[in-house]
């Protein structure tokens, strides 16, 4: 397997993503192949590197993915026969994603050499959270981010396009009106009592969405990657005023960091 360097291209909300692909590198790594970690969001996918082997990692949302995922997908430089193998972290269920992104790389010449969907713990709108099952379901994930990785390295891994339903599910993420109205149902609101206007959502959103006015202020891009919600240290950020938990990963830190 590859001599060559691999480039990882991740997006996180609340960090299961992150620690499933830092398993994947660690993996790499013991083989004695460097990897680059690179966040999606502080990337021009124009300007990747195509002599490395690429790797894509995000989150499940929509049984599709975030638009900013597909985004950076879409704006991929055409190639001829990069190597290039995806997994994603869901809580349950996609379907909407692995044969369409298959095609759309496929048609700008990548060679598609893995995908893989890995269960995680949900990170939306969760009444409450119990971290010693969450932790349960996390080793599982990071045992099966590490079974991929050497499936890739030993060239096993596979990419299974799933046609037509795949296809059609994929619609659904990939549109903007689901996401406007997620924007309507549930608005993201501040508690001005809690908030002690640090700024940090403003620094972790990936999309720009945080103004810091006077209060946050959430403009009308929201993504809902639950990171602004997730990463307040006041718990100050919530939806719709309702008690939800927010859920996270890893620590804030693991977030800011480049
Ligand atoms: C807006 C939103 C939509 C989601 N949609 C799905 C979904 O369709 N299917 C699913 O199995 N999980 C869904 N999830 C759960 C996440 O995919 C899962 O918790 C993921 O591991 C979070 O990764 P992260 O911590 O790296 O952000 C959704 C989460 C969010 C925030």
């Amino acid at each position: 397997m590859p001599k060559n360097k691999i480039e990882i291209f991740y997006f996180s909300g609340t960090g299961n993503t992150l620690l499933i692909t830092k398993a994947i590198k660690d993996v790499f790594e013991k083989h004695n192949i460097n990897v680059i970690l690179t966040k999606m969001e502080k990337t021009n996918p124009k300007e990747i590197n195509k002599q490395h082997i690429i790797g894509l990692a995000f989150p499940v949302a929509m049984q599709g993915t975030f638009p900013l995922v597909w985004n950076f997908v879409r704006k991929l430089p055409n190639t001829k026969g990069t190597e290039i193998f995806m997994v994603d972290t869901l809580k349950e269920f996609s379907g909407g994603i692995v044969g369409p992104l298959k095609r759309l790389l496929k048609n700008k010449g990548y060679k598609t050499i893995g995908a893989k969907e890995i269960l995680m713990p949900g990170n939306l709108l969760r009444r409450n959270i119990n971290p010693e099952k969450d932790n349960k379901v996390i080793d599982k994930g990071i045992q099966k981010a590490k079974e991929y990785a050497n499936a890739i390295i030993k060239k096993k891994a596979k990419w299974h396009r799933l046609p037509f339903l795949s296809d059609f599910l994929s619609l659904v993420s990939r549109s903007k009106r689901p996401w406007k109205l997620l924007r309507r149902l549930y608005p993201l609101v501040v508690d001005r009592k809690k908030c002690v206007k640090c700024g940090i959502c403003a620094r972790l959103c990936p999309v720009d969405n945080i103004e810091m006015a006077d209060y946050p202020l959430h403009k009308d891009k929201c993504q809902y990657c639950m990171r602004c919600i997730s990463f307040c240290n006041e718990k100050a950020i919530s939806i719709n005023n309702k008690n939800y938990s927010a859920y996270k990963a890893v620590p804030l830190k693991a977030m800011l960091k480049p």
